[in-house]
């Protein structure tokens, strides 16, 4: 985890950001219930983690620039003897100051006293507009609380702002502390797929694999992975979000595994596809190989300066030349790149961002609607894929139910890439090293 100061190095930031009479209110994520008592695993709202660092539910901070009494404000459950008997210890308003640096502290039951007063005379008003609802309209009632004064010469917010804009701006760059976690989250997950790699033979379940991966995971201090585990065999690896991941594996049949842990807020996000009986069959081979050409000339490419379009703009055209070589499309390759023809069978983009969510804050154009630029410290995932379901139009059979994906995670450095989930072996012939003695 950063340290305390890497939150307040990001808030000092957050704050220069935020113009002068203006307030800024994020709050933490809601917990939901499973059934009875039962409540699905908490994890905090990303954002609002990633300035204040703390983990527990029934939080608002609220950050007002030059405001004298202090600029951060943390509103938080209070200590609760009782209650922290049965859910665990809480920070409660001395910690809040104490351990994560707001300057004052006052419990959550007390939002609403407190808030309207936050408000007046405030001219900007940023929040997460249209991401809870709930806390949304509670916003607009202490706003309305404060219209109610006018009359005594307090004013109301009039501008509103989304405050995403700005925290994702600064996710979008990773910090130093950032991408030591990243790497570590790498680490785990190639670890685990080597661990799934090197159990698989035909008979298992996809959840015998499953179990691989979550094992090494949890052991590494992973307590959940960055999203649910899509472990497919067959004709579920062309399903490209599978995640039912109960299907007995068969001798014959790709196995694909996208998995990433995370770890300590941040993920990883890894696919491999491998031969079920740890031999490629011709048909599995040139596919898999048309793949990997696609991601390995993406990969060369990368460096600051180049456009995110330009990536995705590659892997289409390499992917195009790929499939007419296969026979997969026919035709001329200038045409089949314009009319888009690859899609029938990789349907999905190169990639996405990457960090403390799986499919990552950060825009993908800047205001200019212009498409974002690499920068040192942006880190994203390169996962091409060929998807080929039974009885695809004007396909053999012989490649039916071939599905593969290939996914690196990559930080952009001062000088090209770096890959944070290498060391789970990618080409053939590692992975029928790896593979060969597991009948
Ligand atoms: N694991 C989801 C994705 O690759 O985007
Ligand atoms: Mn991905
Ligand atoms: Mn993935």
């Amino acid at each position: 985890m950063p340290k305390h100061c890497e939150y307040e190095l990001r808030r000092t930031k957050f704050l220069k950001t935020l113009p002068k009479e203006s307030i800024a209110i994020i709050s933490s994520a809601s917990e939901h219930l499973r059934n009875g008592d039962s409540y699905y695993p908490y994890r905090q709202n990303s954002d609002f983690y990633y300035l204040t660092g703390f983990k527990e539910p029934e939080a608002v901070a609220v950050f007002i620039p030059g405001r004298k009494e202090g600029e951060f404000i943390l509103f938080c459950r209070a200590r609760d003897p009782e209650k922290e008997t049965w859910d665990g210890i809480r920070a409660g308003q001395e910690g809040a100051r104490e351990i994560y640096g707001a300057d004052q502290s006052f419990p959550f039951e007390s939002l609403n006293q407190h808030m309207p007063l936050f408000l007046e005379n405030r001219r900007h008003l940023y929040y997460a507009i249209g991401q809870d609802m709930r806390f949304n309209k509670r916003i607009l009632s202490w706003l309305s609380t404060v219209k109610k004064q006018v009359r005594k010469g307090i004013t109301a917010p009039q501008e509103f702002a989304n405050v995403e804009k700005i925290i994702h701006a600064m996710r979008l760059r990773k910090t130093t502390a950032e991408i030591t976690l990243m790497r570590k989250a790498g680490q785990i997950s190639a670890k685990a797929h080597c661990a799934a790699m090197a159990a698989c033979k035909p008979g298992l379940y996809e959840y015998e694999l499953e179990a691989e991966i979550q094992a090494i995971f949890t052991k590494n201090g992973s307590r959940s992975p960055a999203y649910n585990h899509i472990i497919g065999a067959g004709r579920n690896t062309c399903v490209l979000h599978y995640t039912d991941n109960q299907t007995q594996i068969q001798d014959g049949d790709m196995v694909l595994i996208d998995a990433g842990a995370e770890y300590a807020h941040y993920a990883a996000d890894i696919t491999r596809t491998f031969p079920a009986n740890g031999r490629f069959t011709p048909e599995q081979r040139a596919v898999y190989e048309a793949v990997l050409t696609t991601q390995l000339a993406v990969i060369k490419t990368i460096r600051p300066g180049l456009s995110w379009h330009e990536l995705q703009r590659t892997s289409e055209v390499v992917m195009t030349e790929e499939l007419l070589r296969l026979g997969l499309l026919q035709g001329q390759l200038d045409t089949l790149i314009q009319t888009g023809a690859y899609q029938k069978f990789y349907m999905h983009r190169i990639g996405h961002w990457l960090g403390m969510d799986v499919h990552d804050a950060g825009s993908y154009r800047d205001d200019q609607g212009q498409w974002q630029t690499l920068e040192p410290g942006m880190v994203f995932t390169v996962e091409p894929g060929i998807y080929i379901p039974a009885h695809t139009d004007g396909v053999a059979e012989k490649w039916w139910n071939i599905g593969v994906r290939i996914e690196d995670d990559i930080l952009v450095t001062e000088n090209g890439a770096e890959i944070l989930s290498a060391g789970v072996p990618k080409t053939v012939i590692e992975i029928e090293a790896l593979m060969a003695g597991n009948q």
